[in-house]
């Protein structure tokens, strides 16, 4: 068995942003077009009426001020509210996979590791844009990796499952090194004309080197110590969208076919099991809460993180010890508890423990405890 170690992080930020009062700008004007094109209806108590958002309510309920985006101006479009991604041929990168190279690149120069040094890719992510050929094996052939490459979904925990199975892998000798990349354009499956969810993702794409310990030269180390998963059913999280929508033609279009939440819901089962799992996670390897200097958590919702970290403290987090990038990406779904990683993790002394985590539907649960070397 090998030990293994995280030897660089890669981010890949759209250059283009979008603040809560243009989102709630563009929502407004939809919801006052739908309510005049539907006054007669409304009258008669057949259709109703919708209301307005608010940019004061989505950053006091969510912490989020704003969100990166790989299409802005679809986006904000009052009669369009999606992003336009333009078909691209066959024979160009896609989307995910150039997003998923540009994380990938900086990881691998963090690490000061070239493509030869790589023997796997794994995409891990929320929405995979086709069914087939895998987009790890394209951002294998992007960047001139031999070796294997799949792509795996679990949701916005798709990362610290996906850093286990690459941790595994290299310990059983599979594999001298793997990149795990996270690229993510949950605006593709955002309904931008519900109010209760319309400002909760934006997109970012991200990459962990993961290596064999006794190979790894990187000034940016941290050794994987441990890793712990759980997934238990839940509805609260779900969309339909998938490759049998044709087969019943009566549910083409239908609200349910893009991301649904009781978000409330998953605030009061999530926070516990989360805590619960870090808490025994850190005992099992004879660690104390207090040991942890820093937590990389999930990136949904600012209550949540707060929550989670007091249930484990017994008290509130500075911002150092739980770093917060919510507030200027959103929830980017499996990448943002990396990016949270990436951004934050240069200033930890040699020796220190910190926690990944990530949570979200299934639900699926990630807990991976690493040490800076
Ligand atoms: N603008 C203004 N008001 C809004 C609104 C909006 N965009 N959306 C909802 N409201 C209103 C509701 O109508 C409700 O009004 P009422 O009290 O008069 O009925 C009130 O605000 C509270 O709505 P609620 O949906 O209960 O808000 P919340 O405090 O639960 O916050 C979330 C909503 C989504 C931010 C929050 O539940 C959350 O983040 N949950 C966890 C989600 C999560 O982590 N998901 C994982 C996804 S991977």
């Amino acid at each position: 068995m090998h030990n293994v170690v995280i030897s660089g992080t890669g981010l890949y930020t759209p250059a283009n942003s979008i603040s809560n009062e243009e989102l709630v700008q563009s929502f407004n004007a939809y919801v006052h077009q739908f309510n005049i094109d539907n006054a007669a209806a409304i009258e008669r108590g057949e259709v109703q009426a919708l209301t307005e958002s608010s940019a004061a309510f989505i950053e006091k309920a969510s912490g989020i001020k704003s969100r990166f985006v790989m299409d802005k101006e679809g986006i904000l479009d009052p009669q369009r509210m999606a992003p336009r991604l333009p078909e691209r041929s066959n024979d160009e990168w896609s989307v995910l996979c150039q997003m998923a190279v540009a994380a990938a690149e900086q990881a691998l120069q963090r690490a000061g590791r070239t493509a030869a040094d790589i023997d796997g890719v794994i995409v891990a992510c929320s929405n995979l844009q086709r069914a087939y050929p895998a987009i790890a094996i394209e951002v294998q052939e992007a960047l001139g990796i031999e070796g294997f490459g799949f792509d795996m979904n679990v949701a916005c925990s798709s990362a610290t499952f996906g850093i286990q199975n690459a941790a595994n892998s290299i310990k059983l000798g599979q594999a001298r090194a793997i990149l795990m990349v996270n690229p993510e354009v949950c605006t593709g499956h955002l309904n931008f004309r519900d109010r209760d969810s319309h400002f909760i993702f934006g997109d970012a794409a991200t990459a962990v080197l993961l290596e064999r310990a006794d190979l790894a030269t990187s000034e940016h180390q941290f050794e994987v110590v441990s890793t712990k998963l759980l997934t238990t059913f839940s509805n609260t999280i779900r969309n339909n969208f998938g490759f049998l929508n044709r087969a019943a033609e009566e549910g083409i279009g239908a609200p349910d076919k893009l991301f649904v939440q009781e978000g409330r819901k998953v605030f009061r089962d999530v926070c516990p099991m989360v805590a619960e799992l870090i808490g025994a996670h850190l005992e099992e390897n004879q660690l104390n809460v207090s040991d942890v200097k820093r937590f990389w958590l999930h990136q949904a919702n600012l209550s949540m993180n707060h929550l989670i970290v007091k249930k484990l403290l017994g008290r509130e987090a500075t911002v150092e010890e739980a770093p917060v990038i919510l507030d200027t990406y959103a929830n980017t779904s499996s990448a943002g508890s990396v990016i949270a990683f990436h951004k934050n993790q240069d200033d930890l002394a040699k020796g220190s423990v910190a926690v990944l985590s990530s949570f979200g539907a299934g639900y699926s649960i990630g807990s991976v405890i690493l040490r800076k070397c």
